[in-house]
């Protein structure tokens, strides 16, 4: 059987990433009431590449993995052969000669798409200039525990066209919900992404209206790793597009607000937007331990039967 990679949201079906919310549900209900005592990959190895900055990432699937009862390993480029021009594919085929799944966190996507046609074991994308699909995982499991199902539902996006967001727009289609995606002229999602998610997906140029009756809120900041050169720039070409209490008020009364974190108070957000009730960043964050390793899981065993 070919190996399965998660790249992007694309890469599961729709029915399977169902499968995926419900079971990173019931894998964290069982940390929460037997404690880590789940422990299926004994002796198995995670490596984890990273060429970016990372503190959620990094922590969760550690973690994830020392639960399951087995090991991660963190490789950066600085003090790997990576860093000194190794090619990419023979990296790959080293690691999988050791390690059983690979999670990588780099530039170019494209990379990443050269990595996985290399390795014979399952490899995750834990986020590139294009996509972060593991966010979305945490981020459609957190909506699902506070409301149920989010299919038929209107999010709406507020800032940069970025990995993110693209990653919101398969959610779309994965899950199948309305997004309303706000960005000034000139930051809007690639259109490729855009075009295949069909009417599902509008753009918009107005957060005030375009929050209007929205069930669930979400952002990040104006400049992603990599593009730290274009911070003030950018700064000021996303003025009007900071997420307020105020702004939230013009949603539905149940509005939840999600950031996958980390967070520029003061300019993508208010400073005290993440102390209102309606955000629940604290929660997603968490679930990226829960998330990844229904992912993990699945990658390995396939479906598990609760
Ligand atoms: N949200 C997220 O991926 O955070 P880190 O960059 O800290 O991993
Ligand atoms: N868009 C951000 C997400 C960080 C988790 C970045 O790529 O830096």
């Amino acid at each position: 059987m070919a190996t399965r990679h998660f790249l992007t949201l694309l890469d599961l079906s729709p029915e399977e990433s169902r499968y995926l919310i419900q079971r990173a549900i019931s894998i964290k209900n069982g940390l929460m009431t037997q404690g880590p005592t789940y422990t299926p990959f004994a002796n198995r190895t995670l490596a984890m590449i990273f060429e970016k900055s990372s503190t959620r990432t990094r922590v969760s699937f550690e973690t994830a993995m020392a639960q399951f009862g087995g090991h991660a390993l963190f490789l950066s480029p600085r003090d790997t052969q990576l860093g000194r021009g190794e090619p990419i594919g023979d990296t790959a085929r080293v690691l999988a000669e050791m390690v059983d799944i690979v999670m990588i966190r780099t530039f170019s996507h494209q990379g990443l798409e050269e990595y996985a046609s290399a390795s014979r074991v399952p490899v995750i994308n834990a986020l590139t200039d294009d996509y972060h699909p593991c966010q979305l995982l945490a981020d459609v499991m957190t909506w699902t525990e506070l409301r149920g199902t989010i299919r038929g539902r209107t999010a709406v996006w507020i800032g940069d066209g970025n990995n993110m967001c693209h990653s919101w727009i398969n959610a779309a289609r994965q899950f199948d919900f309305q997004l309303r995606v706000v960005c000034p002229e000139g930051y809007e999602p690639r259109q490729d992404i855009l075009d295949a998610a069909g009417d599902r997906v509008t753009i918009h140029r107005n957060p005030q209206t375009a929050v209007d009756g929205a069930d669930l809120v979400t952002t990040d900041v104006w400049a992603s790793m990599g593009q730290e050169e274009e911070q003030t720039k950018r700064e000021s070409d996303f003025a009007g597009f900071q997420v307020t209490e105020s702004l939230l008020d013009r949603a539905a009364d149940d509005v939840l607000f999600l950031h996958c974190l980390p967070a520029h108070r003061g300019e993508e957000i208010s400073e005290t937007l993440l102390d209102d009730p309606r955000a629940v960043v604290w929660q997603e964050a968490g679930n990226r331990l829960h998330a990844q390793k229904a992912l993990i899981e699945f990658l390995l065993l396939g479906r598990v039967e609760a």
